[in-house]
Formats: structure tokens, C-alpha cells, sequence
């Protein structure tokens, strides 16, 4: 789907983000399963992630993250008349009840709906699409979006393939009127054919855990990646030099490389903090757009590409030319 006109400016107003403080590096992992520092970063381009203490939940994280951005955007949680929480790590099975509603309470976010969004790894694009929809057309004011996750919990840690390459995380941004820019486009897909491909298992050995073929996810992120971001700088009919920054779903440094490539981008437009972190799904975006922001890579009028893709399969890209 793409986005034509609105009929109101939609842009972000303030980010936030918080990681968990336990730093779990490859040597970490190395001494408790049978892998090297060496094969996952030349693999991945991972380091070290976060991994959340056994009680902390995804709300925690997403609260955490969500007042950074409130304090970034200069607002209060009264403020905000929506929250939507992408997360395929919810505080409950089903989420029942949605962790949006807990991270309402936790805010005190009283004048809020608030509702979960599953499209995994791609569930921040497809938030972020939804929250601009809703205030271009005037259905909301402060839309709270947040991408948390607590992917340490679906880890099989008898399964090397997997193990290595998830951690915990959460990132906000606030969206909300702007007088001109902010979102200009958006693309998202799916394709549940491929669900098989990258899925929680139901039963097993290991139930409720990650299982992934991962050539055939390489193969579809790699394709994919590149083509949406491309469609959606060309739905906001913009030119890929005029992007200047590219933040992409963090899964695989290879991948990310591919799709600035297809992009024609250099090393510099893009946005790269797997190392740290991992993939942290839904939270990956947000957590790395915040930091762009931040250590100043963001500046008035750049034109942003947020590109995620996931288990789904799903996909997503916006286009946000910033409005500080
Ligand atoms: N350490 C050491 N060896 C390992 C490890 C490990 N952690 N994991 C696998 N291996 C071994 C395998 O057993 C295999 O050994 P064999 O040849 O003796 O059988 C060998 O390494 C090669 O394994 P491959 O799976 O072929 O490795 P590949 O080069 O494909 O890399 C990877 C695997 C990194 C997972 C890659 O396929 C990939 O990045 N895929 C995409 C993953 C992704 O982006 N997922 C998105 C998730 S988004 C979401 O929605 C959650």
C-alpha cells in the first residue's frame, strides 16, 4: 500500500529508547554453545546485545523508552490520545491484555487508547504508517508508537543458529502535527505464504521458541530490503540522493549492506547499530533512529528511509523528511 495526500503534516515530535543494562558479548555466548566470536560477526556483524532480567517485561522496556521520547518531545503522558505498542514479545500470551494498555497505566497515559500491533520485525514501519495515518486525518493528536521486545524469551539456547542473533530492546517516537514534512510515504506488504520460514514453534522439543531457515530469510531480506525503501522514496516523489539517512531493520550487517547498495548509498547514510545490540525486531528501528537523532546524524529537512522486513513474511518502509 502507498500513501497519497493528507490532509494533515504527520511528523515525529520526539524519540526515546532504553536497552537493557546486561551486555551479553559473542565470547559471553561462545562459552556456553558451540560458537565463535569470529563466525557470528563476520556473519552477522554482531558484537554484543542486551538481554532483559528474568521479570523484567517488554512493557518495562517500552515505558522506559516511551518517557525518554516524552522528555525529548518536551510533553507529558496526558498528552497522548494513542498508543500503539508493535511487539512480538507481549507481557501476556495473545496479548491479553495488550502491553499498549499496560504501558498506558505505567505512563499514566489516562487519556490514551491504546492498542498491540503484531507484524514482527517489520511491526515499527507499519505502526509508525498507521500513527501518521491517524493524525493526517485528524482521528488522533500524540500518537504515542513504540517497538519493545524481550526476544531473549523465544530463544531455543540449544539452538547456535538462532541464539546468536536476537537481543532486547525498546525505541518510541511520538508523531504528531507538524506545520510542513514529517511522514511522506509508505510501503508495506506481506506475504504469509513464507510463514514457515520464520516462526515460533508450537511443539517440539523446544515449543514457544524461534525456529528460522535462514539461507531462504536471507535470500527474501536481501530482495526485499532494497526494492520497498526504493519504492517508497519514489511514492514520496523524491530522488535516492535525495535520501540522507537510510535506518534499517537490524538483522544482518550483509543484508543492510546489500540494500544501501541497491540504494546507491554510502556507508555514511546508513544507520548501523547491530553490533551492539543485535536484532532487537520491532525495537531495532526506533532504538537506532533515536540514536541517529541524538548524536546529531538527524538535522532539519533530512529525508529519512526506515526499511524493516520480517516474519510475516512481512515488510515495511516509510519516508520522513524531519521537522525538528
Ligand atoms: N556458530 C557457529 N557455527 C554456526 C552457528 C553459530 N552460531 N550457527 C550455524 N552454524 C553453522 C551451521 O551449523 C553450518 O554448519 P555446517 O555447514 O557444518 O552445516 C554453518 O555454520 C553454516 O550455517 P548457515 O546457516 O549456512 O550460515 P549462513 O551463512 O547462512 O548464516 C545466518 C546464517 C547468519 C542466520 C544467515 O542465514 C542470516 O542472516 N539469515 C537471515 C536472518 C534474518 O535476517 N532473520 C530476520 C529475522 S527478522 C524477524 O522477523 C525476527
Amino acid at each position: 500500500m502507498t500513501q497519497a495526500g493528507f490532509l494533515r503534516c504527520a511528523g515525529i515530535l520526539g524519540t526515546g529508547s532504553f536497552v537493557p543494562p546486561k551486555i551479553v558479548t559473542n565470547d559471553d555466548l561462545a562459552a556456553r554453545m558451540d560458537t565463535s566470536d569470529e563466525w557470528i560477526a563476520s556473519r552477522t556483524g554482531i558484537h554484543a546485545r542486551r538481554l532483559a532480567e528474568p521479570g523484567v517485561l517488554t512493557s518495562d522496556l517500552a515505558a522506559a523508552a516511551a518517557q525518554n521520547a516524552l522528555v525529548d518531545a518536551g510533553m507529558s503522558a496526558s498528552d497522548l490520545d494513542l498508543i500503539i505498542v508493535a511487539s512480538s514479545t507481549p507481557d501476556f500470551p495473545g496479548s491479553f491484555p495488550s502491553t499498549s494498555a499496560i504501558v498506558q497505566h505505567k505512563l499514566g497515559a489516562t487519556q490514551a487508547a491504546a492498542f498491540d500491533l503484531g507484524a514482527v520485525c517489520s511491526g515499527f514501519a507499519y505502526a509508525l504508517h498507521v500513527a501518521a495515518q491517524m493524525v493526517a486525518t485528524g482521528a488522533n493528536n500524540r500518537v504515542l508508537v513504540i517497538g519493545a521486545e524481550t526476544m531473549s524469551r523465544l530463544i531455543n539456547w540449544d539452538d547456535r543458529s538462532t541464539a546468536v542473533l536476537f537481543g532486547d530492546g525498546a525505541g518510541a517516537v511520538i508523531v504528531g502535527e507538524v506545520a510542513e514534512g514529517g511522514y511522506l510515504a509508505g510501503v508495506l506488504g506481506a506475504d504469509g505464504s513464507g510463514g514457515p520460514l520464520l516462526c515460533v514453534t508450537r511443539s517440539g522439543e523446544c515449543p514457544n521458541t524461534i525456529f528460522q531457515n535462514g539461507k531462504e530469510v536471507y535470500k527474501f531480506a536481501v530482495k526485499v530490503m532494497g526494492e520497498i525503501a526504493v519504492q517508497a522514496v519514489e511514492s514520496a516523489g523524491l530522488l535516492l540522493s535525495d535520501v540522507d539517512l537510510l535506518i534499517p531493520h537490524q538483522a544482518n550487517l550483509r543484508i543492510i549492506d546489500k540494500a544501501a547498495e541497491r540504494m546507491g548509498l554510502p556507508r555514511e547514510k546508513v544507520v548501523v547499530n547491530l553490533d551492539r545490540y543485535g536484532n532487537t525486531s520491532s525495537a531495532s528501528i526506533p532504538i537506532a533512529l533515536d540514536e541517529a537523532v541524538k548524536t546529531g546524524r538527524v538535522q532539519n529537512g533530512s529525508v529519512l528511509v526506515l526499511v524493516g522486513f520480517g516474519a510475516g513474511l512481512t515488510w515495511g518502509a516509510n519516508v520522513v523528511r524531519w521537522h525538528c
